[in-house]
């Protein structure tokens, strides 16, 4: 076992730990506050290869490994989890399903200019009736001549309002159950398909979310992504990646707030010491350490099993709810670490805080990793 940082990962931490300290944290506070998607530092990330870490080069990706795609998700969190977040459905759900699924063409074509980040991706899985139970999927998708007729309406799809690329699923035959499932490749100028509601969120505040409705959606059949019927496999599958994204930025949070609060409590004094000199704070600070620790290792031995070809569902479940408690732990108590401070908007801690509840949700509840993880167990 080597828990060692290669050459090369070390150097994706570095530059995009100096990227995020120099030109995103600065601006996280006020991305929050006013809810705007900070678009221009998104598409540096592109243009920097940071979107595209994990492709081949063939299709303008950096020929990175997994594990350095996901120290960069952490990286960004550490200082803004709404980015985090972003950057892992765009990379991991969008463009891991074409990666994974898509034909040599398809790839070709919708690969590139995701990879450098000229276009954003986006995953519609979620349906207001099929949140757990994705098999439960109502949109559906009839073909007629060399189109397939798209109705129905998806919600809580990151990325939507400012999507070009999305990977929708929807029922070629709804008797089949998730045998009816299939994926498609949608564009944002194909007729029909437009932009609901805005989610106004409790945290994660600067990603965009949106319901995408289809009417009488109009999407050539070539854009059908593998064969008919096989969208839930896909869905399933590429969900275990993203999981592996949601726990890097579970842990980029957790990591992000206690390096806060390590430098608050060297800066407060209360009864004439440093926080950090009254033990009590000082082994609550030490607990929180172990939990992030903890965390760490499954989250970069997922990326390392999904990066070597083992099977991952496992392991990404066990990383995405041990990083996604811990994020919650954490920032609680950092939040209370600092006491009045931790509560008003001059710190970011109310801020991680409020991020890290929803990595405990989306990407398959905990609930769902726990049945993931069972399910593996008594098999
Ligand atoms: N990989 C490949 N295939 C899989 C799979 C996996 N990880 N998991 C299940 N399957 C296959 C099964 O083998 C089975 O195939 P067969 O019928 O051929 O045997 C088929 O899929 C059905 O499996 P289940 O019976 O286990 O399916 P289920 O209906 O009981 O559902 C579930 C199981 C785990 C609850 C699943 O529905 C699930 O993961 N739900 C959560 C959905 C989710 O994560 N949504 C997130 C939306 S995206 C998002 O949140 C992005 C964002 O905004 C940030």
């Amino acid at each position: 076992m080597n828990f060692e940082l290669s050459k090369e990962q070390k150097l994706v931490v570095q530059a995009v730990r100096e990227f995020a300290e120099t030109e995103i944290k600065p601006i996280a506070a006020e991305a929050d506050k006013t809810g705007i998607f900070p678009i221009d530092q998104y598409k540096k990330m592109g243009r920097m290869g940071l979107i595209g870490l994990p492709f081949s080069t063939e299709y303008n990706g950096a020929g990175g490994d997994y594990l350095s795609y996901i120290l960069a998700v952490e990286e960004i969190s550490k200082v803004d989890g709404s980015l985090g977040i972003s950057y892992s459905v765009q990379t991991s759900l969008c463009m891991g399903a074409i990666n994974a699924f898509a034909s040599e063409e398809q790839k070709k074509k919708y690969l590139p200019d995701l990879c450098t980040g000229k276009k954003i991706g986006s995953f519609g899985l979620t349906e207001p009736s099929a949140g757990t139970d994705a098999s439960g999927a109502q949109t559906v998708a009839v073909k007629e001549g060399d189109h397939y007729i798209l109705n129905g309406q998806k919600c809580f799809i990151t990325n939507s309002p400012m999507a070009d690329t999305f990977v929708i699923f929807a029922m070629t035959d709804k008797s089949k159950g998730t045998k009816g499932l299939s994926a498609f490749i949608v564009e944002k100028d194909f007729p029909g398909i437009s932009i609901g509601k805005i989610e106004d969120k409790m945290g994660i505040r600067s990603s965009q979310v949106g319901e995408v409705i289809f009417e009488d959606c109009k999407v050539p059949a070539e854009n059908l992504m593998g064969k008919e019927g096989r969208g839930f496999g896909m869905a399933m599958k590429t969900l275990d990646g993203g999981r592996i994204g949601v726990a890097a930025q579970a842990l980029g949070i957790a990591e992000g707030a206690l390096e806060e609060t390590v430098t608050y409590m060297k800066e407060r004094k209360q009864f004439g010491k440093q926080l950090f000199k009254f033990q009590y704070l000082a082994f609550k600070m030490a607990e929180m350490k172990a939990r992030i620790e903890q965390a760490r290792y499954l989250v970069y031995k997922a990326a390392n099993d999904k990066n070597s070809g083992k099977s991952y569902s496992v392991s990404a479940a066990l990383a995405k709810m041990t990083a996604s408690d811990c994020a919650m732990y954490v920032t609680i108590n950092c939040v209370q670490m600092l006491g009045g401070y931790g509560f008003i908007k001059d710190y970011p801690l109310e801020r991680m805080m409020r991020d890290a509840k929803i990595t405990q949700i989306y990407e398959g509840t905990n609930e769902v990793q726990k049945m993931v993880i069972s399910g593996a167990m008594f098999r």
